[in-house]
């Protein structure tokens, strides 16, 4: 090719990839897959090989770190970077309107700007002529560091601005924060591999800006929010904050999707109750809800004290982490065999629930912490994920602590405990002579995904057990509504209920059958798998390891661990039971069978009226399509109920097939899955 036509070519890919960078990162709505990302980005990068000199700052190259600095020099914030005053009742967030109010005096009306405040690092980004020229963190407010490498690094980060009608300079405040996802993604990874283990995602964030060598950054699952302009002198370019931030969208930065402007302090007490109950879902930590006087105008009348302006507050959430002290240690025996070790809590408000017990994972883990029996340690309870100790309080430390033991024998049936090499996790070698193992796998039998048996939680499973009336899943269905009616928490309906839900239990699915004998690695996908593969019982039981391993995603250790499992007498003997005892799968669901949806992907929204999403998702699958949970590129069809939302928007946002539920029914009766 020609310098020219390589230089035509450059800019060209420039411009595609801040596009396409853009609706993955900030818009969430990647529009082409990411190997043909992958491609160009490569692309680009063998241009600019080629042509060192025609690299620039704002190229999407840039995002792929630079050589480590000694030391990061100093930035002055020519404007401020202030902090917020905190309230944590409603009667505080009370005061503080009437504070404004009264200091405006006039009576007239308003409005507030509620936004999330995201729990990580305030940084400053300058745009020169459009172009991404530093990034800077807070410091003391007035002086900070700087980490331009790094932040080109982060990909919701704009390197150029898009649009129109940007500032010759303009300076972005906002939040670099580490989503919860990526967050437990980096610790894992670090505790397989001996490395750093963060304590929350905000330390986490925090060290991954701090490295000298932006390579590393770059690996780091970091994004940025931004939640205001710094405010120049001269004429100003809008009248509220909320449509500054609009034009920050615009312009291309993340600009949290939360943002609402509101009429009077009664409706920002409703959006901090809806958020704060919606805020284990959401993908990152916040630590509160900030309100902000939305007029730019009111707001410079109303000015600042100190450190804090007086028209914005931040209304706290009840904290994360907590401090408490560490009674005791239990071991727990999990369906497996893994016993785990579980911390013993003195009671403590963390997270917006009372916490008395937190996960410590392993030995390891223990070992990794130093942590020991009376130490003060730190709790953080954040999302759905268990309680956790990340951190023990050494200056709290007093004589009497004691250290971990681990274990020799299970703490249920007193089999010798193992650790097989290279792994963390000790594991009870009693099999299903073991109480603990044989209650978590009747459990499991008898979950949704599993059998589905309805009414058979996990209490009345540990007194059927305890009680001597079943020890294996196959005994669930010798059970007769006189055994159980007279036991605690039942009677004669009740009884008759479970008894009856057993029963209907016993026509089920092979992909269900597999999954619910609870083999370890094989969940439903893996379930699913093999009944296709295998189309029948007989034939996967006989099956060897290397057969087992032409099934799709399954590899040699879950080869292994499947032959290990009906290699055994006694697991062989309860599948027979089961079967035996009426358990069966009928042929109208072919496993096996025509599967004309193979290759697809296919995503289920909304609410379907003739049938649940989970018996829809089923007839899918055993037509071959694949069900995913979220929609990108890569589906092929979304099937939306009533009330469908985002994600039927991305669908159509992407220009994907979109049916309704007369569509979904018709492709079942077209295709063969209807009844
Ligand atoms: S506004 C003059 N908005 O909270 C107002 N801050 O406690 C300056 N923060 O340093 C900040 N989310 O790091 C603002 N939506 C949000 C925020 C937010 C998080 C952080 C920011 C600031 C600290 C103040």
């Amino acid at each position: 090719m020609s310098d020219i036509s390589q230089r035509e070519r450059l800019l060209a890919l420039r411009e595609q990839l801040h596009k396409h960078s853009y609706q993955y990162y900030v818009l969430d709505a990647p529009q082409i897959p990411d190997v043909e990302y992958d491609r160009l980005f490569n692309e680009l990068l063998d241009i600019e090989a080629a042509h060192p000199d025609w690299q620039t700052d704002d190229s999407p190259s840039q995002r792929v770190g630079a050589a480590p600095l000694s030391s990061f020099s100093q930035v002055r914030h020519e404007t401020p970077m202030l902090s917020l005053d905190n309230v944590f009742s409603e009667d505080e967030l009370l005061d503080f309107d009437r504070r404004v109010k009264s200091r405006l005096e006039d009576g007239a009306e308003f409005s507030y700007a509620c936004e999330p405040k995201l729990d990580g690092i305030a940084v400053s980004l300058l745009y020169v002529d459009g172009v991404l020229v530093r990034g800077a963190t807070r410091g003391d407010g007035r002086v900070g560091e700087d980490i331009t490498q790094n932040v080109k690094t982060i990909s919701s980060i704009p390197l150029k601005l898009q649009g129109e009608g940007w500032p010759d300079e303009l300076e972005v405040r906002g939040e670099i924060y580490m989503p919860r996802a990526g967050f437990e993604r980096i610790n894992e990874l670090a505790r397989e591999t001996d490395g750093k283990v963060f304590v929350n995602p905000r330390n986490a964030a925090a060290g991954s800006l701090r490295q000298l060598d932006s390579r590393i950054t770059a690996k780091r699952p970091l994004e940025m929010s931004c939640y205001g302009i710094a405010q120049q002198e001269g004429e100003a370019l809008f009248a509220s904050h909320s449509e500054g931030l609009q034009r920050l969208r615009e312009w291309g930065f993340l600009v949290s999707p939360e943002l609402r402007v509101v009429s009077s302090i009664a409706d920002c007490v409703d959006y901090y109750q809806s958020l704060l109950q919606r805020r284990d879902g959401l993908a990152y930590d916040i630590d509160g809800i900030v309100f902000k006087v939305d007029s730019l105008a009111l707001q410079a009348k109303l000015g600042f004290v100190s450190r804090a302006p007086r028209w914005a507050i931040a209304h706290k959430f009840p904290a994360q982490e907590e401090i408490t002290l560490l009674r005791d240690v239990e071991f727990q025996v999990g369906r497996t065999g893994a016993v785990t070790p579980v911390a013993k809590l003195e009671p403590v408000f963390v997270g917006g629930v009372t916490v008395s017990n937190a996960s410590l994972h392993n030995f390891d883990e223990i070992e990794r912490l130093g942590v020991m029996i009376g130490d003060y340690v730190v709790v953080r309870r954040a999302g759905d994920v268990i309680p956790q100790i990340v951190q023990v309080v050494l200056d709290r430390r007093t004589k009497g602590t004691e250290e971990i033991i681990a274990p020799v024998k299970c703490p249920v049936c007193e089999s010798l405990l193992e650790r097989a090499p290279g792994e963390a996790v000790l594991r009870c070698s009693g099999g299903l002579v073991c109480g603990a193992q044989r209650k978590e796998a009747i459990k499991h039998f008898a979950s949704r995904k599993a059998m589905d048996i309805d009414g058979l939680g996990d209490k009345l499973v540990e007194q059927f057990v305890d009680a001597g009336l079943i020890n294996t899943v196959a005994d669930l269905y010798l059970l007769s509504v006189e055994q159980i009616a007279n036991l605690d928490r039942m009677g004669q309906k009740s009884a008759e209920n479970l008894i009856a839900a057993i029963e209907k239990s016993k026509t089920t699915t092979l992909p269900r059958f597999l999954y619910s004998l609870g083999i370890r690695e094989v969940g439903e996908a893996t379930a699913l798998n093999l009944a296709r593969h295998f189309g029948a019982l007989p034939e996967l039981m006989s099956a060897s390891e290397d057969m087992l391993i032409e099934v799709e995603d399954v590899g040699p250790i879950v080869a292994s661990h499947l032959h290990a499992f009906f290699a055994t007498e006694f697991n062989r003997d309860v599948v027979k039971q089961l079967c035996d005892r009426g358990v069966h799968w009928p042929a109208a669901q072919k496993q096996g069978g025509a599967q004309p949806l193979a290759g697809q992907t296919w995503v289920l929204t909304g609410n379907l009226e003739s049938m649940t999403r989970g018996e829809a998702k089923e007839k899918l699958q055993a037509l071959g399509a694949k069900v995913a949970g979220s929609v990108s590129a890569k589906t092929d069809c979304v099937a939306a109920g009533v009330s469908a939302g985002s994600k039927l928007a991305k669908a159509e946002a992407l220009g994907i097939k979109v049916i309704d539920e007369q569509g979904l029914l018709k492709v079942f009766a077209d295709v063969g899955g209807g009844e």
